[in-house]
């Protein structure tokens, strides 16, 4: 069926372009065998990330939603050699794992993850010395969107790049009688875009190893 054909499109493409690696697919073995659920970026969706940061010229990146480092590792790739990356987790069981995924890939020194709820982590943000950052992902509990992107909007400046992750949930975004929980607060968060002339953005739908879904891709004018 469609779907199967989804999952090898995708390994078909990452194998020929070789976009998986030893050291990603390791944090995927240790975030399964820690009991992490398995809602990590596709591989080729964390190239991806690493292509937008990387393309933006990005020195300063913020993550929110750090879950087991997995596409956290694929955006500090992106960094240059005195860029730094703050990633938001509010489990502290998700960031012992995602510490330690970080300092086998090697960037202990430029990324740091911040623990405890992100509204209360995004507002000490600039006191604590962090830029405005160049590129902000955001991928966390989905009924945080309107409030994280108020939060990350204050810590943009122009020309920062946001992406959103999980946006499309299957096409139950414009399905009011999905149940889906996170709907309510998606549609929120795409409306406060949508009444914002300081952000031009789009949306790219994506299918593959994790089903059908979706990034919101945006650039702060
Ligand atoms: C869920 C969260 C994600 O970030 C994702 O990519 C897929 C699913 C979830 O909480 O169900
Ligand atoms: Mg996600």
């Amino acid at each position: 069926d469609l779907k199967e054909t989804w999952k090898d499109v995708d390994a078909y493409f990452n194998d020929e372009l070789k976009v998986s690696d030893e050291v990603t697919n390791s944090i995927l073995k240790k975030n399964e065998e820690a009991g992490l659920p398995p809602i990590e970026v596709a591989a080729t969706h964390g190239k991806m990330l690493f292509l937008l940061a990387k393309m933006s010229g990005a020195g300063s990146i913020l993550e929110i939603g750090t879950h087991g480092g997995y596409s956290t590792v694929w955006l500090a790739r992106a960094l240059p050699k005195d860029g730094l990356m703050a990633t938001l987790e509010v489990s502290d069981q998700h960031a012992d794992i995602a510490e330690d995924n970080i300092r086998n890939a090697g960037f202990e020194d430029q990324v740091t993850v911040i623990r405890g709820p992100a509204l209360e982590s995004l507002p000490k943000l600039l006191e604590r010395g962090y830029p405005r950052f160049d590129f902000i992902f955001i991928d966390a509990n989905k009924d945080g969107y309107p409030e994280y992107l108020e939060e990350a909007l204050n810590v943009s400046t122009t020309g920062t790049v946001i992406v959103a992750d999980n946006v499309v949930r299957q096409g139950r975004v414009i399905d009011p009688d999905s149940g889906e929980k996170s709907v309510p607060h998606i549609r929120k968060f795409i409306d406060m875009l949508s009444e914002n002339d300081e952000i031009e953005t789009t949306v790219i739908q994506t299918v593959g190893r994790k089903g059908y879904d979706g990034f919101l891709l945006g650039r702060v004018k």
